[in-house]
């Protein structure tokens, strides 16, 4: 890490023009992250990829994108270090020009996050500035830094969560679902604002969805899924794949005409 791998013929690079498809994805190491990075790479775009602590999992993704034929850089990043955030424009910068001879990424998925369980009554400050340093402030300032390196017509998708909808609450996400709410409030003021320069700006609310999150708890605590399951329309939770396909609908032309929208990607949780 990182991986630089040469850009496959015929996918997502066009360097007689300058241009080329190529989406960030922050937190692609597993879980929702490597499902839109492999979906975004499937329908031929490139994808520069983050990860933090867990570099083995971001290649894996870059590999199976490479496996279809796709092209991936992995990238190390932690989105609660905000005094990083200028140079690592610069690394995406550098990145997009040696793999795909171009300036500009056309797509920019926020969607790094941890959660950490704690009732309200026993929740730190130490706990709300760690959760809103990765769930907020680092999407927000990361943008930001971005922002010069988005072209017109970009689309950025922010990962939500389903837990600030006022039903299927659990008691202990207070901080997580509040730091997730101002995710949503401030998509909807980048679509406003980014509306000129033709960037969509649009929120998925996941359901409970078979990840890493929470320390791997789905992993560790699997009597967990059967409730959640039972609670979900199409019985079961979802998969990072689930999740994926949906940011690469919104990131594509299909989806040219939907900005400032929260979406739920839940098959019905607590309907
Ligand atoms: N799973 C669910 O039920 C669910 C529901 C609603 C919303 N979400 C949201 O979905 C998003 C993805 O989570 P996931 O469920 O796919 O969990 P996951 O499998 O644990 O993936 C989280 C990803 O975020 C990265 N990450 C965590 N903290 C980071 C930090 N400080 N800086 C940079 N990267 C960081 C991780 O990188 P490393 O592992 O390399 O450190 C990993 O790639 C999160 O925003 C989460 O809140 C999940």
């Amino acid at each position: 890490m990182p991986t630089a791998p040469t850009p496959a013929s015929g996918t997502a690079s066009d360097t007689e023009s300058g241009t080329a498809s190529v989406t960030l994805v922050t937190g692609a190491s597993s879980g929702i992250g490597q499902g839109a990075a492999l979906e975004v790479a499937r329908q031929g775009a490139g994808v520069v990829l983050t990860y933090r602590g867990n570099p083995d999992g971001a290649e894996e993704t870059v590999q199976r994108i490479e496996e279809f034929g796709g092209t991936a850089v992995a990238l190390p990043l932690d989105t609660a270090r905000t005094e990083t955030f200028p140079a690592f424009a610069e690394e995406v910068s550098r990145a997009l020009q040696e793999t795909w001879g171009s300036r500009a990424l056309t797509g920019l998925v926020n969607n790094a996050g941890s959660a950490r369980p704690a009732a309200f009554a026993d929740t730190t400050e130490a706990v709300v500035d760690e959760l809103g340093d990765v769930l907020f402030k680092g999407p927000f300032f990361l943008t930001r830094a971005l922002l010069p390196l988005l072209a017109d017509g970009a689309s950025i998708v922010n990962v939500g969560s389903s837990s600030t909808r006022p039903f299927g609450m659990t008691p202990g996400f207070s901080a997580y679902a509040a730091f997730k709410g101002a995710v949503v409030v401030w998509s909807r003021y980048l679509a406003k604002e980014l509306g000129g320069r033709g960037i969509r700006v649009n929120t998925v609310a996941p359901g409970p969805t078979r990840t890493r999150l929470g320390g791997d708890a789905f992993a560790r605590h699997p009597e967990l899924i059967a409730p959640l399951a039972a609670n979900t329309a199409l019985g079961r939770i979802g998969e990072g794949a689930d999740v994926g396909r949906v940011i690469a609908f919104l990131l594509s032309e299909q989806a040219g005409w939907i900005t400032g929208q929260d979406i739920d990607v839940s098959g019905g949780y607590d309907l």
